[in-house]
């Protein structure tokens, strides 16, 4: 596909971030390895919307990143910068709630049905009253949960619990997403359910950029257009503490992105694999 790369969207420079005297991740984001996201437009005025996937072994730190890319938890050094809407044309800080997060075990509302939950979701994102109804409804027919609207979460299937959080996400967050490994623990349905989402949210908009992070790598290199692995470099033999990027591999330059998995996918999912065990 014909693209073309405007705006950042989203950069991390120079990222540190230590806890209790221990490094736990460390130039994230730097002039060799840069965690830079732009606006892709396609010359077929489609919307082309990017999925992102961090890949990295356990305790690499991706959930911390994450954390901090959020919003949730402030860097000991460096910056994560989104566009100002305020301020069309300028960069800042990002702060809590700017920008959407769907940890690992999506902590929805007990005590609100599934309907109210998202009017909380489209009051935080200021959409009004009336709005807020047909925006709704478009979701729960769109993401085949029109008979689940009055249930409580506890009602709710894994799959289920899943879309309501994503959806609540999209009302409430302008245009970035982040998963925490949401593919983990989903039966084969609700994995492909949860991939269509993806591709869902990315179509829907330009601007609309979803990252994640997950141990399928597989998976990752499937529909992903961009990956970046984290892993710890070496000084000699010896570990540098703290999480770092190892490598960038970005699938629309390949010539994979948007494309079904094939052999050469494959490959890069071997490579992937050298990288992380080179890299741990
Ligand atoms: N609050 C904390 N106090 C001390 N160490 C922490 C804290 N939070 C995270 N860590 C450490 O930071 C490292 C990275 O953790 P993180 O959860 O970000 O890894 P991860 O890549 O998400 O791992 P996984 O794939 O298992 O989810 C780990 O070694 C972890 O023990
Ligand atoms: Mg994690």
């Amino acid at each position: 596909m014909e693209y073309s790369i405007a705006e950042k969207l989203i950069s991390i420079e120079n990222l540190e971030y230590s806890i209790q005297n221990k490094k736990i991740l460390r130039n994230v984001g730097n002039d060799k390895l840069p965690f830079e996201i732009h606006n892709l437009t396609s010359t077929k005025m489609d919307p082309l919307g990017q999925i992102v996937a961090v890949l990295g072994r356990s305790g690499s730190g991706k959930s911390t990143l994450f954390k901090i890319l959020t919003g949730l938890v402030a860097p000991t050094n460096g910056l994560v910068t989104i566009p100002n809407i305020a301020n069309p044309g300028e960069y800042k800080t990002v702060s809590e709630g700017e920008v959407g997060y769907v940890q690992q075990n999506y902590p929805l509302s007990r005590n609100q049905s599934v309907k109210d939950m998202l009017f909380s979701a489209c009051n935080m994102g200021g959409h009004t009253k009336s709005a807020s109804e047909d925006l709704i409804e478009d979701y729960l027919k769109n993401w085949g949960l029109a008979d689940q609207r009055n249930l409580y979460t506890n009602q709710l299937s894994g799959g289920q619990k899943q879309r309501v959080a994503i959806i609540e996400q999209l009302l409430c967050s302008h245009h970035f997403m982040v998963f925490d490994e949401p593919f983990s623990g989903l039966d084969v349905v609700n994995i492909i359910e949860v991939k269509d989402c993806f591709r869902k949210i990315a179509d829907q908009n330009d601007m609309n950029t979803v990252i994640f992070s997950t141990h399928d790598i597989d998976l990752a290199v499937e529909i992903a257009d961009l990956i970046y692995i984290i892993g710890f470099e070496k000084d000699g033999r010896s570990i540098i503490p703290g999480g770092t990027i190892v490598d960038i591999i970005d699938m629309k330059k390949n010539g994979l992105a948007w494309k079904e998995y094939s052999s050469a996918h494959r490959e890069v999912v071997r490579d992937i694999c050298k990288t992380m065990i080179e890299y741990s």
